[in-house]
């Protein structure tokens, strides 16, 4: 795959399975997570990469952390199953009088979709989720993120269990302006 067909081919596979980026190729996606634009070099983000039993552990953080009322926990508990790896992006915010929380939010984001970039070039599917236990105080704490600090994405990632059809091309007509 050429640079510009993965720039314009690049997708989403929400259903994955076994195997999950062997050791070589898990750095080799986390480097391209490291590898973003990123004003003054901060680096304001972490990786918790979760595989086997960990998975099982952020399905009960996942379940303890919900409401028993409204929630539908047995949906909640399967959700870190649906992939045999998972990263957990977090912001960890720096103090820098030139570079506002917004800038280190944004290029946590790039960190997500570099490592989904980087998973689709070599063969793997990604899947970007958040969702709102993303934004729930005790999976944050469970993950020993600081209560500031943000979790930008789940990215799941495995092998396709089947072959998808790359969708069409998105038209960009309404989107840009040109000024000439
Ligand atoms: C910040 C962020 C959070 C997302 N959270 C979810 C999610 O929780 N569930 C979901 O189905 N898709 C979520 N998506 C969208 C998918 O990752 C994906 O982009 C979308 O389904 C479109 O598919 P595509 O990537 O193949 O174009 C999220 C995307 C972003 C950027």
């Amino acid at each position: 795959m050429t640079s510009i067909d993965l720039l314009l081919q690049r997708q989403s596979t929400p259903s994955l399975t076994t195997p999950a980026p062997s050791h070589l190729d898990l750095e080799k996606i986390l480097a391209a997570g490291m590898r973003v634009p990123d004003h003054a070099c901060l680096q304001p983000w972490h990786f918790t990469v979760i595989t086997g039993s960990g998975l099982q552990r952020l399905s009960d953080l996942l379940v303890q952390s919900s409401d028993i009322q409204s929630d539908n926990l047995t949906k909640i508990s399967k959700m870190p199953l649906r992939a045999p790896m998972i990263i957990v992006v977090n912001t960890e915010f720096v103090h820098h009088d030139k570079v506002p929380t917004q800038e280190q939010l944004i290029t946590t984001g790039c960190g997500v979709h570099a490592m989904q970039m980087a998973a689709f070039a070599l063969g793997y599917g990604a899947m970007w989720r958040t969702g709102k236990l993303a934004y729930n105080t005790k999976v944050k704490q469970g993950l020993a993120i600081k209560e500031h600090d943000e979790i930008v994405g789940f990215l799941y990632i495995g092998t396709p269990c089947k072959k998808l059809p790359i969708k069409p091309t998105r038209d960009y007509k309404n989107k840009v302006t040109y000024w000439k």
